[in-house]
């Protein structure tokens, strides 16, 4: 099956993509695809229509623009789902993790898989839940799309990133996979940042709760809550944290492409404190004065008149 694909919205992106198993995915996504399925039943001697498990569908068009998007179901299934009923043997396979592919593989030695394993062991998830809590997680296998290191709009790797954390702190279905608590209200827990539905779209939690690494683009080790950031001078300041963490990889490519420190801030957004461009600071110094002066004048003026 040939495709344009047009991974990331972006209209010079656009690439020709060979899906090599669409054909052989489709025995799998014709039940897996949907939220019914039917089937013919020997016993029963006719076609059964059934409605799916909704944790079990798997979305075809998520998994064609995912990382994952040119594998067979069979590379990490085995191949016994072919026959239905699945044989029930299979409800204890054993999947391969990230690493069992990733480690030691050079394609992508550059994201630092090992040691993203090991910072994620130090997280708090893995240290409370070190059974249940696996890169699967945060990482849905047939999902999963990189964000960060290749997406150009901030924006959408912020709502992404988030999206991450807030599939389990915002929804307690998945929460409870892993522990028997009520997860708490994050709005609640952060009502102490002023502007939260600002906050949201412009920063990600990893921003507050993830320990920041020099060598690392993402940092894997959530820490545990009271060394969460909550100075705002860690961000509304000149060395923001945001220089080293959300903006790390543009920053990097936009010193070496432009030759100036500031581009990949001014091209997004204007963080109060945050920024070093001369003439903004020189507006909104001038702006600031007009409204001194203004104010200054009204008042003058309604002296006068009394
Ligand atoms: C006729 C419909 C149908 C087809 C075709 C089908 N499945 Fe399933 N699959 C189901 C249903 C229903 C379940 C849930 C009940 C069960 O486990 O049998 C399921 C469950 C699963 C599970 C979860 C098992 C568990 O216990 O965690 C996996 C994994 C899976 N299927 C993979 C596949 C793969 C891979 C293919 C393609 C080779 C496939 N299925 C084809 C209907 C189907
Ligand atoms: C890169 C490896 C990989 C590929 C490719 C893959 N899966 Fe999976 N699949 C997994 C892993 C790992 C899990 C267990 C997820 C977990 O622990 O939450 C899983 C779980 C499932 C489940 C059970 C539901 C769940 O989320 O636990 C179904 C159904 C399933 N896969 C279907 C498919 C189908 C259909 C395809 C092909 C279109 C496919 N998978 C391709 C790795 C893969
Ligand atoms: C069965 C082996 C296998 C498993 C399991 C697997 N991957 Fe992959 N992954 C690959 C291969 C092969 C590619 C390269 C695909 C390509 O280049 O088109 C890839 C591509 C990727 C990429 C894209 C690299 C880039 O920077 O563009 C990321 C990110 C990724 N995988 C993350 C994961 C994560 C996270 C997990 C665990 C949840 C995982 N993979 C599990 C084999 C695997
Ligand atoms: C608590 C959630 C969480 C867990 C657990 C987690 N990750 Fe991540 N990971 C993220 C987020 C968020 C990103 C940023 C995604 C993006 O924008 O591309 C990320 C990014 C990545 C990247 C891309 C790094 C780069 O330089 O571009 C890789 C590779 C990765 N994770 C692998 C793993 C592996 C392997 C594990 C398990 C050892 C794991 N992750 C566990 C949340 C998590
Ligand atoms: C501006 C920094 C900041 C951002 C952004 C942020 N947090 Fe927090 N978060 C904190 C601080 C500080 C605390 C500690 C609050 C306390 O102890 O009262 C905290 C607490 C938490 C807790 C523990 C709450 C509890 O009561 O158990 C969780 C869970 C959490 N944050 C998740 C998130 C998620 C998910 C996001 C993204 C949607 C996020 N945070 C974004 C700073 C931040
Ligand atoms: C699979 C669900 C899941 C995902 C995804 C997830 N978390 Fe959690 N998180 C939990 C659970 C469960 C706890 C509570 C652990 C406990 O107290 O035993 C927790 C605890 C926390 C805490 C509080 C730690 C403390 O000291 O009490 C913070 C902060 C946190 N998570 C941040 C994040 C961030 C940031 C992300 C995204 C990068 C994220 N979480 C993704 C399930 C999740
Ligand atoms: C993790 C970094 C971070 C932290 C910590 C942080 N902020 Fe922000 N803040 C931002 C970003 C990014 C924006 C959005 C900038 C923009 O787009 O205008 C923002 C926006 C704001 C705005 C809105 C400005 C406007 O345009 O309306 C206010 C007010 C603000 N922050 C105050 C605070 C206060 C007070 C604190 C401490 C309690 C704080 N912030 C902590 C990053 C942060």
């Amino acid at each position: 099956m040939l495709v344009l694909f047009n991974g990331y919205g972006q209209d010079d992106a656009v690439e020709e993509r060979v899906y090599d198993y669409a054909g052989e995915n489709h025995k799998c996504f014709k039940c897996h695809g949907h939220k019914t399925f039917h089937y013919y039943n020997d016993q029963m001697g006719q076609e059964v229509r059934e409605r799916m498990n909704p944790y079990y569908i798997v979305d075809s068009s998520e998994f064609y623009t995912s990382n994952h998007w040119n594998f067979s179901c069979f590379d990490c299934h085995s191949y016994e789902y072919e026959n239905f009923p699945h044989p029930n043997e299979l409800r204890f396979e054993q999947l391969p993790a990230c690493l069992d592919c990733h480690g030691g593989d050079d394609t992508y030695e550059d994201r630092n898989w090992e040691q993203i394993n090991d910072e994620f062991l130090k997280s708090v998830h893995s240290t409370k839940h070190s059974i249940d809590f696996n890169c699967n997680m945060c990482h849905d296998p047939h999902t999963y799309k990189i964000n960060a290191r290749t997406n150009e709009n901030i924006k959408q790797t912020i709502q992404y990133d988030n999206g991450i954390c807030l599939s389990c702190h915002a929804n307690i279905n998945k929460y409870q996979l892993i522990v028997d608590f009520v997860n708490p209200n994050v709005l609640k827990t952060h009502d102490w940042l002023p502007n939260q539905a600002l906050h949201w779209q412009n920063v990600r939690c990893i921003e507050c709760h993830a320990e920041i690494k020099e060598d690392m683009l993402i940092s894997h080790n959530i820490q545990p809550k009271e060394k969460a950031v909550r100075k705002c001078v860690e961000c509304h300041s000149q060395n923001s944290l945001l220089l080293a963490s959300l903006y790390k990889h543009q920053v990097k490519e936009s010193r070496s492409k432009y030759g100036f420190f500031n581009a990949a801030i001014m091209n997004n957004s204007y963080i109060i404190g945050a920024n070093r461009n001369y003439y903004l600071n020189l507006i909104s110094l001038i702006i600031f004065g007009l409204v001194v002066v203004g104010i200054g004048i009204h008042g003058t003026i309604r002296i006068i008149k009394k």
